[in-house]
C-alpha cells in the first residue's frame, strides 16, 4: 500500500490537477481535505469530483463556527486590519486550514501534507509555517510551486487527463473566499491605474444600485464579541452571513489596496468585506465608550502587531497568546449596543450605549447639570504646559528676535 497524502482541495482546476500530478510524480495516494470557512460551494459536488479525479477517499469540513470563534472574532476584538486596510480573511481562514490537514493527516496515518498554493504568494508561508509549527515530521507538497506548468499547459494536462475544466477557468481572476471577505486578484487589477472593473465585484453592489432609502441597524457586544442584531440573539456564522447580505447591499466594504506580501513583492488587491467593515467600524464605537484613553492608544500598537503576525504566517506563535492574553482583557467591559447607518458605501455609527460606558454626561454636558469644576482648570493648565513654558524660555526663544519664527523649521546645513 501506498503512503497517504492530504491535500487541501478546492474543487478548481489547480488542486484537481494536483490530485493526478501528485500520484504520478510521488506515487502516494491522495485523500482530500475540503474545507468550508463560507465559501459557499456545492461540496456535494466538490467531493464527487475529488474522488471521480482519483482521490481514495474526498473529506469534507464544516469549519465556519470554528473559523468565526476561534479567527474572525479575536481578530475584530483586536481590531486587526493589515497596512490599515485588510481585514486578513483569508490569512486568518489559512491556519485553521493547517489545523484541519494535521489533525487529518494523524487520523487517516498520511505521511505528507499538500497544498495548490503558488511560489508567489503569502498563503504558501502561511500553510508551510503552519505545518511545520505543528507536525514538524510531515512532507509537504505544493504541486503548482514545483511543475512550472503554465495556465495553459495546467489546462492540456487536465484535458489528457480527463479532469472537467470549469468554465470558471476562463475568468480572468483568482478568488479566494470565506467568511470575512473575499479577495480578487489578477486579470486588468494587476494594473494599479485601472479601476476594477464592475464584474469583479459579486458580494457588493455598485452606488448606482444600492437602495436610496438608509438602513439603521443595531448590534449589541458581549465583551467585544458580536452577539445580536436588532436584538435579535445570533451566533456568529449567521450575524455574519446576515451582515455581508444587508451591508452588501448598500455596497459597502470595496476595498482597493497595494499590499506588500511576505515574499517582498507589491501587490493591487481588491477585498469585499461588508460584514468585515462594519463589525469593525462598530466594535470600535463601543471601545471608544468603555476604554480609556490609554488603552486605546496602547491597544492601537497591539492591533498592528497583531495583523502583522496573521498576515506573516506567524498564528501558531508565543507572541499570538501573549498579544491574544492582552487583547482578551482589554474586551472586559466592551459590552453594549451600536446603532449604524447603511447608506450608498458607507457605515456610519450613529449611536452607542454601553452600561460600563466611561462616557458621562454629567462631566460633558454644557447644559444644566454640569458637575466638572471648571476653577481645577487653570491649575491644571499652569502645570501641564510647565515644561513646554520652561524648555521654550531656555532654549527656544533664547536667541531669536520672536515667537513667530518658532513656527519656521531651522534650515537644515548646507551639503558641503
Ligand atoms: N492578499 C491576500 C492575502 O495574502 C489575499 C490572498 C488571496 N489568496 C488566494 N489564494 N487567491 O491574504
Amino acid at each position: 500500500m501506498a503512503d497517504k497524502v492530504i491535500l487541501a482541495y478546492s474543487g478548481g482546476l489547480d488542486t484537481s490537477v494536483a490530485i493526478k500530478w501528485i500520484q504520478e510524480k510521488y506515487g502516494l495516494d491522495v485523500i482530500t481535505l475540503t474545507i468550508d470557512v463560507g465559501n459557499e460551494r456545492d461540496f456535494a459536488a466538490v467531493k464527487e469530483k475529488a474522488l471521480k479525479t482519483g482521490a481514495i477517499k474526498a473529506l469534507v469540513v464544516d469549519a465556519k463556527q470554528l473559523f468565526i470563534d476561534y479567527f474572525v472574532f479575536p481578530a475584530l476584538q483586536a481590531n486587526a486590519l493589515y497596512e490599515g486596510q485588510y481585514p486578513l480573511a483569508t490569512a486568518l481562514s489559512r491556519p485553521l486550514m493547517v489545523k484541519l490537514m494535521v489533525d487529518a493527516a494523524a487520523e487517516e496515518g498520511a505521511t505528507a501534507i499538500a497544498h495548490g498554493c503558488t511560489g508567489k504568494g503569502n498563503d504558501q508561508v502561511r500553510f508551510d509555517v503552519g505545518i511545520k509549527t505543528l507536525a514538524p515530521n510531515l512532507k509537504i507538497i505544493a504541486p503548482a510551486r514545483e511543475w512550472g506548468m503554465t495556465r495553459e499547459e495546467t489546462i492540456t494536462y487536465a484535458e489528457q487527463h480527463g479532469i472537467p475544466v470549469p468554465i470558471t477557468v476562463n475568468s480572468p481572476y483568482s478568488i479566494d473566499e470565506c467568511l470575512w471577505g473575499k479577495a480578487i486578484e489578477c486579470g486588468i487589477l494587476e494594473d494599479p491605474w485601472a479601476e476594477p472593473p464592475e464584474d469583479v465585484f459579486t458580494w457588493t453592489k455598485s452606488l448606482d444600485k444600492t437602495p436610496d432609502k438608509p438602513t439603521y441597524i443595531e448590534i449589541g457586544f458581549e465583551k467585544g464579541t458580536p452577539t445580536s442584531y436588532d436584538s435579535e440573539v445570533m451566533n456568529g456564522v449567521e450575524l455574519v452571513q446576515t451582515l455581508n447580505e444587508i451591508a452588501g447591499k448598500h455596497g459597502i466594504g470595496r476595498i482597493d489596496h497595494i499590499e506588500n506580501r511576505v515574499v517582498g513583492i507589491k501587490s493591487r488587491e481588491i477585498y469585499e468585506a461588508p460584514a468585515a467593515t462594519v463589525l469593525l467600524q462598530a466594535h470600535q464605537a463601543l471601545e471608544a465608550m468603555t476604554l480609556s484613553k490609554d488603552q486605546l492608544r496602547f491597544k492601537q500598537k497591539v492591533a498592528t502587531e497583531y495583523a502583522d503576525l496573521i498576515y506573516n504566517g506567524l498564528w501558531f506563535s508565543a507572541l499570538n497568546r501573549d498579544l491574544s492574553a492582552y487583547i482578551l482583557s482589554t474586551q472586559r467591559f466592551v459590552t453594549g449596543t451600536v446603532r449604524m447607518k447603511l447608506f450608498k458605501g458607507h457605515t456610519n455609527v450613529v449611536g452607542r450605549r454601553a452600561p460600563k460606558s466611561l462616557y458621562n454626561l454629567g462631566l460633558a454636558t454644557y447644559d444644566k447639570g454640569d458637575q466638572f469644576d471648571q476653577s481645577a482648570a487653570a491649575g491644571f493648565i499652569h502645570l501641564w504646559g510647565l515644561p513646554a513654558q520652561t524648555q521654550a524660555q531656555t532654549q527656544l526663544l533664547a536667541d531669536i528676535e520672536g515667537p513667530l519664527s518658532l513656527l519656521a523649521p531651522e534650515e537644515p546645513e548646507e551639503e558641503p
